[in-house]
C-alpha cells in the first residue's frame, strides 16, 4: 500500500479544560476510498471529523494528508489543501439560492465556478431544477445534496461528511446514499459518520469504530456489516 491520503495517529483533544473528548483516536483513508464512521452517541465521531478539518485545537497526535503534516494548519489552508467538511447542520446558506450556495462553495476559485456549477448541475439534476430556489425551501435530501455540492466545489481530494442522512425519511437516505457512491465512484476520498451504519457500510470500502474517543476497530465494511457482535451493538441485531 502506498501514502495513505489521510493519516490521523494519536488524536487527543476536546473543547477546553474539560475532559479530554478524543483520546488517542486514529483516522487513516486511502486515496479514493469511501471510510464509514460508525460508533454510539457521545462517542467522539464529530469531534474527530472537526480535528481534521482543523476546527479543534488538539494538545496531541499528528495529521497527515499525502505524507505532509498539516496539524498545526488552520481550517482555510486545510480547505485549500484539499479536505471539505460537510457538518451535519447549518451547512448552506438559507437566504441564498441554490446557485448561490454553490458559488459560495466556490470562493476559493472563483474562476473555477461557473464550469464547476455547470458539472454539478449534470450530475445532481435536482440542483440545477432548484438553481433559483433559497436553499431554505429544499427537502432535507435536497439540502443536503447541496451541502455536499458545495463542498464539491473545491474538487477535495477527502470529503468529510457528518451524518449526511440524519433526519431524512428512508426513501431520501437512499437518494442520499446513492448521492455519496456516485461522489466515490468519480475518484473522491470520503470519511463519512453515520447513525445508518447498515447503509453506510453497504456503500462503504472500510468501516472504523470509535468508542469512548479511541478507535477500538477497523476492518472491510462488508466483514463488519457481517460481523455479529457489530451487528448486535450497532446495527441492530
Ligand atoms: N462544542 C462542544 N463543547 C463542549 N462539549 C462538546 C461540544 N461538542 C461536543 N461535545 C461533547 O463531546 C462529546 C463527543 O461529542 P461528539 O463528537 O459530537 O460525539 P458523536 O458525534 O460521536 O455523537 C460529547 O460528550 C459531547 O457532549
Ligand atoms: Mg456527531
Amino acid at each position: 500500500m502506498g501514502v495513505a491520503l489521510l493519516a490521523a495517529r494519536g488524536l487527543v483533544g476536546g473543547y477546553g479544560a474539560a475532559e479530554e473528548i478524543l483520546k488517542g483516536c486514529e483516522l487513516a483513508v486511502a486515496p479514493g476510498e469511501l471510510v464509514a464512521i460508525i460508533g454510539p452517541n457521545g462517542a467522539g465521531k464529530s469531534t474527530l471529523l472537526k480535528a481534521i478539518a482543523g476546527l479543534l485545537r488538539l494538545n496531541a497526535g499528528t495529521i497527515l494528508l499525502d505524507g505532509t503534516e498539516i496539524t498545526a494548519l488552520p481550517a482555510r489552508a486545510r480547505a485549500r489543501a484539499g479536505i471539505a467538511f460537510v457538518p451535519q447542520e447549518a451547512n448552506v446558506f438559507p437566504t441564498m439560492n441554490v446557485r448561490e450556495n454553490l458559488e459560495m462553495g466556490g470562493f476559493l476559485e472563483p474562476r473555477a465556478a461557473r464550469g464547476r456549477i455547470e458539472a454539478l448541475y449534470a450530475r445532481f439534476p435536482v440542483l440545477a431544477e432548484k438553481r433559483r430556489a433559497a436553499a431554505r425551501t429544499l427537502s432535507g435530501g435536497q439540502r443536503q445534496v447541496l451541502a455536499m455540492g458545495m463542498a464539491l466545489m473545491v474538487k477535495p481530494r477527502l470529503l468529510l461528511l457528518d451524518e449526511p442522512s440524519a433526519g431524512l425519511s428512508p426513501k431520501a437516505a437512499e437518494g442520499l446514499f446513492d448521492a455519496i457512491a456516485a461522489i466515490h465512484a468519480e475518484g473522491t476520498a470520503i470519511a463519512m459518520v453515520e447513525q445508518n451504519a447498515s447503509e453506510a457500510l453497504a456503500i462503504a470500502d472500510r468501516g472504523v469504530v470509535l468508542v469512548n474517543g479511541a478507535s477500538v476497530h477497523s476492518g472491510p465494511a462488508r466483514a463488519l456489516a457481517a460481523d455479529p457482535e457489530m451487528r448486535r451493538l450497532f446495527l441492530g441485531g
